[in-house]
């Protein structure tokens, strides 16, 4: 199977291209990537050593329809698996319109090529965010029933690029799948984001900016048991469904901090609390029975080794994440940049 991966250089994406290629030797994956401040080459340094033949890395723009139209007519892929777009919330605070711009537009432009070509599948990746959020005491978990109310720019761009992907399956029959996929921790996720930004901090016995509504909380997966359900929806999922992805594991900003300063035997004096970002969630669960029943994935990392596992994966590349974060200098979004947004 020939695979298009847009946005293979970011966190979720350069996971699935290494996962797909090790678990599947007879495949190959086009990768299309704009290298935005979140996409990075050195995400995939080990895999364009050990797939030299079976990895193509293609700089382009998901938005680009001359791009995208030639990549497909030349390559002629079996599924596009669209990871590519604007994803950090506090950014979408700052500067909304790009978001609308990747996330919708690029979608809708991808979808209508996929539709000339005649890509025999379309799978989307989207964001347990699209649905709103829940009062931290709510006894409900979201169904793929639950209405859309995103809440933020980011969370609002990703839900109207699901309509989109559905408005294609319902009046073209494009065969389309979409995952809707909890917080995802692991690997080469970029320094601005929670877990990688807290354990950055702390190895560098900086403070840690948590967010003044810290009991709010998230439900964590490890990325590869990400991957694997995108593998089962694309091998064996029901065209035009979405299918959730969720662990059921939740923990409040405050845990994690804790869990990270525990593993790295730093002290809690390293937490400081800073304004909420504006629309800041309190809460998002998935119900995601309906994978489990039909496709019979289950979660197989516990975040209680997941995440200590992770924060070791950070301090044992630091050169890595050092790189990252001198590439983006002052472009770093700072967690206190919110005065003056509303
Ligand atoms: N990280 C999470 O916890 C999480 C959870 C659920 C869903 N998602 C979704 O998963 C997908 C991947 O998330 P991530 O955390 O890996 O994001 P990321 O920000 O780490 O990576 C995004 C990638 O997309 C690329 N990109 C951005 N704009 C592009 C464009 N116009 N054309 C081509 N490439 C472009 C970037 O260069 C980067 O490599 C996103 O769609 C996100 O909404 C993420």
């Amino acid at each position: 199977m020939k695979l298009l991966v847009t946005g293979g250089a970011g966190f979720i994406g350069c996971n699935f291209v290494r996962y797909w290629l090790q678990r599947y030797p007879n495949d190959s994956i086009i990768n299309l990537d704009l290298l935005t401040y979140a996409g990075d080459l050195t995400n995939l340094t080990d895999v364009a050593q050990n797939h030299p033949n079976r990895h193509q890395f293609v700089h382009g723009d998901i938005g680009d329809d001359r791009c995208v139209d030639a990549l497909l007519a030349q390559h002629r892929p079996d599924v596009i698996v669209n990871f590519a777009a604007e994803s950090h919330n506090s950014r979408a605070v700052l500067n909304p319109r790009i978001f609308f711009e990747t996330n919708v537009i690029g979608t809708q432009t991808l979808l209508e090529l996929a539709r000339k070509h005649r890509i025999p599948r379309f799978h989307h990746i989207s964001t347990c965010e699209v649905y709103g959020d829940l009062s931290l005491d709510s006894p409900e978990r979201f169904t793929e029933a639950h209405p859309y109310r995103p809440r933020t720019p980011y969370n609002a761009s990703k839900a109207a690029a699901d309509h989109a992907v559905n408005a294609y399956f319902e009046t073209y029959r494009l065969p389309v799948t979409i995952s809707i996929c909890s917080n995802n921790y692991g690997p080469y996720q970029h320094p601005e984001k929670l877990m990688p930004l807290f354990t950055t901090r702390a190895l560098e016995d900086k403070p840690l900016p948590l967010y003044r509504s810290s009991h709010n909380r998230r439900e964590w997966l490890f990325v590869l048991d990400h991957c694997r359900a995108i593998d089962l929806i694309i091998q064996e999922g029901r065209i035009g469904e979405t299918y959730n992805v969720g662990s059921g594991i939740e923990k409040s900003i405050e845990d994690i901090a804790d869990t990270i300063l525990t593993t790295l035997n730093k002290p809690a004096t390293l937490k400081t609390y800073v304004p909420d970002r504006p629309g800041h969630d309190r809460r998002y669960l998935l119900d995601s029975s309906k994978i489990q029943r039909e496709l019979g994935w289950e979660p197989s990392i516990d975040f209680e080794s997941g995440l200590p596992d992770t924060v070791r994966w950070y301090a044992e590349h630091r050169g890595w994440w050092e790189t990252i974060q001198k590439k983006a200098g002052d472009q770093m979004v700072q967690e206190e940049a919110w005065s003056g947004q509303r």
